[in-house]
């Protein structure tokens, strides 16, 4: 299987005052395409930090990241840009949306920027909003639809580009447990239905069981994977609990 993201030995550390912080430390992991990878741990462990440099935003101390077989961690900044335009796709906390633009816009912006022809940017939207529900909500303002309808918006925009990896930090973090669930019930349904290839961090044991794999991260190492192969999501959902207590530490935080 083509191996969408490699991230060989990499750390990001910060120093402070003569003390040095590994926020990342020497983390190694391969993702595949159309995998599903959640990434957990407590408070601190370096989750952000992890998808911070895995999505281009920063940079990391040491090591590699390939993402399609090319390394981020070699690029400049304009290289960067482009490659963050073209190849990845990001759901955001709050999901962004920029209330002076229609639904169509706001998914539109991600292409129009990478030169994508109009008639080809309003095929593309027009199917990917007939799969996700909202063709009758596509020239409506964001303060004009409900939340679960701002979801899906924010899905269509992370794969419109067709990107190599769509990346999340907390998307549930926000949102009611009834929200929450229609959003993993989105991300589910861009994994299994259009491929798309997705890292998650949470953590939250009910998100994280939507996922497929999930990489365990204490001190900004690699403590534990769980693959969920033929579990249901509930038996998967008791597992990630179990190695949440095996973490120990800040459980209040994780659970
Ligand atoms: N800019 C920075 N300068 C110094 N230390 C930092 C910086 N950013 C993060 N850290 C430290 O790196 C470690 C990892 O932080 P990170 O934000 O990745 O944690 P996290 O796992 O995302 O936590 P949370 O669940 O609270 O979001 C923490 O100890 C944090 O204090
Ligand atoms: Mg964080």
């Amino acid at each position: 299987m083509n191996k969408i993201l490699k991230v060989k030995n990499a750390g990001k550390y910060y120093r402070n005052r003569g003390s040095l912080t590994k926020a990342v430390d020497n983390i190694s992991f391969e993702v595949e395409n159309g995998e599903y990878i959640g990434i957990m741990g407590a408070s601190g462990s370096g989750k952000t930090t992890l998808l911070n440099c895995i999505s281009t935003i920063d940079k990391v101390t040491a090591g590699n990241i390939y993402i399609n077989n090319q390394d981020i961690t070699k690029m400049n900044e304009d290289e960067l840009s482009k490659f963050r335009r073209e190849q990845l796709g990001f759901i955001f906390q709050d999901f962004n949306l920029l209330d002076t633009l229609t639904a169509r816009d706001n998914i539109a912006l991600a292409l129009s920027i990478t030169g994508v022809k109009p008639e080809e940017i309003d095929r593309r939207i027009d199917s990917i909003s007939n799969k996700l529900g909202i063709l009758e909500i596509l020239n409506k303002y964001p303060y004009e639809i409900s939340g679960g309808q701002k979801q899906r918006i924010a899905c269509a925009r992370a794969i419109i580009t067709n990107p190599s990896l769509i990346l999340a930090d907390e998307p549930t973090g926000s949102l009611d447990s009834k929200s929450a669930k229609m959003l993993l019930e989105n991300l589910e349904f861009l994994n299994e239905e259009l491929k798309a290839t997705i890292l998650m961090v949470t953590h939250d044991a009910f998100t994280a069981s939507y996922c497929k794999k999930i990489l365990f991260i204490k001190d900004g190492k690699i403590f534990n994977e769980l693959v969920r192969g033929n579990d249901t999501r509930k038996e998967f959902f008791n597992k990630i609990i179990k190695v949440i207590s095996l973490l120990g530490g800040d459980n209040q935080h994780v659970l």
